[in-house]
């Protein structure tokens, strides 16, 4: 390979700024660095390692010449319109959006899952990575599968406000300065609290509060957040008839989104059994007492709270935690980038 060219789409956002930072903590080399996003942050000055940076539009002509491997994470229709005019410019491009998740002939790959799906260049130059809820229980449930053969999932998440991005965390934030004024109306009038704020990005204030509504709601009563958890961890774990139950809550947390989840299996398991099988798997660690805040910030997924259900034999309950924004979204792009690489497509 001659010199190469990584472009960063979306630089300046919450998941580009991370993808920045995982791209020089894990060395990545690149002869050159792209780093785009809309008109307005053009011109602005980025330090990335020993180099300055300087942001390009998104729009501009040729944004993607030369570059040989696009991560994109600046949203669904920027995805949509720019990922083609990066292929056909002749880069491999990872998108963290849901934009081409669910074509067939994307993969979508969780690096410690999956990766093998990047063994043949992807046909359509595109490799989107998973949504953020559904990659952190993917690692415990892939090391599940395959020792106990995994049928059926019943998900409920503790998302947290940073999954929707940087205006996520602001609003939860804001709401905190107000509510924290607002003590007596907490405890005892919740209707006159929740008068006090006026959400934007969340449907209902989050501060003091857990929101059970979470995506765009489909005709079936789900959310498209929801169905990405039965959708994508069908295609990821090569499961179809994988039946799951998601309900999708968002939590007044920061960052690092927590996930109940009850996994049914074709055969018996215990917790011993389990424990053994998800020890040692990689990006995962074992940790009965896993919080969000304590794994903000870190790249490992966290399982603990394993046992065997009190009634059916075949089935576990456990707990996941994730950071969104560094295994659930950044962590796993640059990861993608390092397979392709790894693998000489780029
Ligand atoms: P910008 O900072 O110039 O608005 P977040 O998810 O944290 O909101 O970040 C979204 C990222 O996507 C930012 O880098 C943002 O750039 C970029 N972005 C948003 N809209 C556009 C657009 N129309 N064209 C190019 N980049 C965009």
């Amino acid at each position: 390979m001659s010199a190469r060219t990584i472009a960063v789409v979306g630089a300046t956002g919450a998941v580009g700024e991370e993808i920045r930072s995982i791209l020089l903590e894990r060395q990545v080399e690149a002869d050159h660095w792209v780093f785009l996003a809309s008109a307005r942050s053009a011109g602005r000055s980025i330090d990335h390692g020993e180099q300055t940076i300087e942001v390009r539009d998104l729009a501009s002509p040729n944004a993607f010449d030369g570059v040989n491997i696009a991560l994109f994470s600046a949203g669904g229709s920027r995805s949509l319109e720019y990922a083609p005019k990066a292929v056909e410019a002749g880069a491999l491009v990872v998108d963290n959006s849901s934009a081409f998740r669910s074509d067939p002939d994307v993969p979508l790959v969780v690096a410690e899952v999956n990766a093998d799906a990047l063994d043949t260049r992807p046909v359509k130059g595109i490799v989107a990575n998973p949504n953020c809820t559904t990659m952190a229980v993917m690692l415990p449930m892939k090391a599940l599968h395959d020792a106990f053969g995994l049928t059926e999932m019943v998900c409920s998440t503790y998302q947290a406000a940073g999954g929707a991005g940087q205006s996520g965390i602001d609003e939860l934030h804001a709401q905190v300065d107000v509510l924290i004024h607002h003590r007596d109306a907490l405890r005892h009038d919740g209707v006159d609290a929740i008068g006090q704020v006026t959400p934007e990005v969340f449907m209902s204030p989050l501060a003091y509060n857990v929101v059970p509504m979470l995506g765009n709601m489909q005709d079936n009563g789900y959310t498209d957040e929801e169905l990405k958890l039965l959708f994508e961890s069908r295609k990821i774990l090569g499961i179809p008839a994988l039946k799951v139950a998601p309900t999708c809550v968002r939590v007044p947390v920061v960052s690092g989104h927590a996930i109940s989840v009850r996994a049914t299996f074709a055969a018996p398991v215990t917790r011993e059994a389990a424990l053994e099988a998800m020890s040692g798997f990689d990006g995962m660690v074992l940790d009965e007492f896993a919080t969000p805040l304590a794994y903000a910030g870190g790249d490992p997924v966290a399982v603990g709270r394993v046992r065997q259900d009190l009634f059916d034999d075949h089935t576990l309950n456990l707990w996941v935690v994730g950071d969104n924004l560094r295994k659930g979204a950044a962590l796993n792009a640059v990861q993608i980038a390092e397979a392709l690489i790894e693998r000489g497509h780029a």
